[in-house]
């Protein structure tokens, strides 16, 4: 009856951080060290930089993280790391420290795909209930996944182009909005109204993918017809209009795919699950559907550490263990 005790280690794209989860389920400590202030004066992630930001606080993060959770690390059953996808270069810092950890301490070592711990930070909140459709939308990813049961993924949709993050940053530096671009959309977007018509991408009829392209075209455009007929436009309602596009499109798909899944769980999670909008509707949507809906909490649904704990304690339970020639793989499938 001993307690599984998993270290995480997450080095994807711009945060840097490790935490410990016990049994899979409770957040024993979760560091986070994020680069923000670093990329914004570039307007975004710049991978060079964040590889040798992960270099320089990996070490001090795992050590503060093992110190949190008052763990030693020959208490520890097993090191999680994010095998993928991301960029290579940070990926690579996460995966050489589980590595080397791994080969001192003479403990499991177990690859993770960084989806799966998106989804698995709801467990953090509350036991997964299975069946259930997880859309997870970050900076990197808008998703679809079902989940059948632990460790059991099938992907049902994906962006074909942009991730809505990123379609919330590029669209948020249209605006002039400082990066990450996705909260200042979501702050300014409550002084405008979504008034101003423009494209949501369905796609073909049954598809649960997504396109997020033609919508930035589509405010490109705009502005750019405004400034030629000297109109003066309201950024509030170009804000409101752009988030009322995504909004609905995922909404409606993630409800969709709950529907064509035969369902009763809804999971959200990824950086845009902070979006106010996104969360009222979806919220909205699954009480009138009766659908069950878990958001985890907002530390959560951003890159951390604890999430690939949680993931990698049930694949590290299922004997899913990886050897010391574990890579990274920036485009890792689920
Ligand atoms: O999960 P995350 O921290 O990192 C990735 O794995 O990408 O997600 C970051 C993304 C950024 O694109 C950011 O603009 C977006 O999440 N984001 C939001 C909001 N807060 C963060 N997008 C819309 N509304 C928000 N309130
Ligand atoms: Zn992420």
């Amino acid at each position: 009856n001993k307690k599984t005790l998993v270290l995480g280690i997450e080095t994807s794209c711009d945060e840097t951080s490790a935490a410990v989860v016990e049994n899979g389920a409770i957040l024993r400590s979760n560091v986070i060290s994020s680069q923000m202030e670093v990329h914004r004066r570039f307007g975004g992630v710049v991978p060079e930089v964040a590889s040798r930001r992960h270099v320089e606080r990996i070490t001090e993060i795992i050590q503060q993280a093992l110190n949190d959770a008052h763990v030693k690390q020959e208490d520890l059953s097993a090191i999680a790391v994010t095998q993928g996808p991301g960029l290579v270069g940070a990926l690579l810092i996460g995966v050489a420290a589980a590595k080397a950890m791994a080969f001192a301490a003479n403990l499991p070592l177990v690859g993770v795909h960084h989806i799966a711990g998106h989804i698995y930070a709801a467990h953090l909140m509350q036991p997964l209930q299975f069946p259930l459709v997880a859309l997870v939308v970050s900076g990197g990813h808008t998703e679809l996944v079902y989940m059948s049961d632990h460790n059991r993924f099938e992907r049902l949709g994906r962006t074909r182009d942009d991730a809505a993050g990123e379609a919330y940053d590029k669209v948020a530096r249209l605006l002039d909005l400082s990066y990450p671009g996705g909260p200042e959309i979501d702050r300014l977007s409550k002084e405008g109204k979504p008034i101003i018509d423009l494209p949501r991408a369905w796609l073909e009829p049954d598809s649960l993918d997504f396109s997020f392209s033609g919508l930035k075209s589509a405010v490109i455009n705009l502005l750019h017809n405004a400034k030629q007929r000297g109109e003066v436009i309201h950024r509030a309602d170009v804000a409101a209009s752009f988030q009322e596009s995504v909004v609905e499109v995922l909404t409606e798909k993630a409800v969709r795919a709950v529907r064509k899944q035969g369902v009763k769980h809804l999971v959200l999670a990824g950086g845009v699950s902070a979006n106010s909008r996104l969360r009222q509707e979806l919220l909205h949507r699954c009480q009138k559907e009766n659908i069950h809906l878990t958001i985890p909490s907002m530390e959560l649904c951003t890159d951390n550490a604890a999430m690939i704990a949680a993931a990698g304690t049930f694949r590290y339970l299922d004997g899913q263990t990886d050897g010391l020639d574990l890579n990274a793989k920036p485009d890792l499938s689920l």
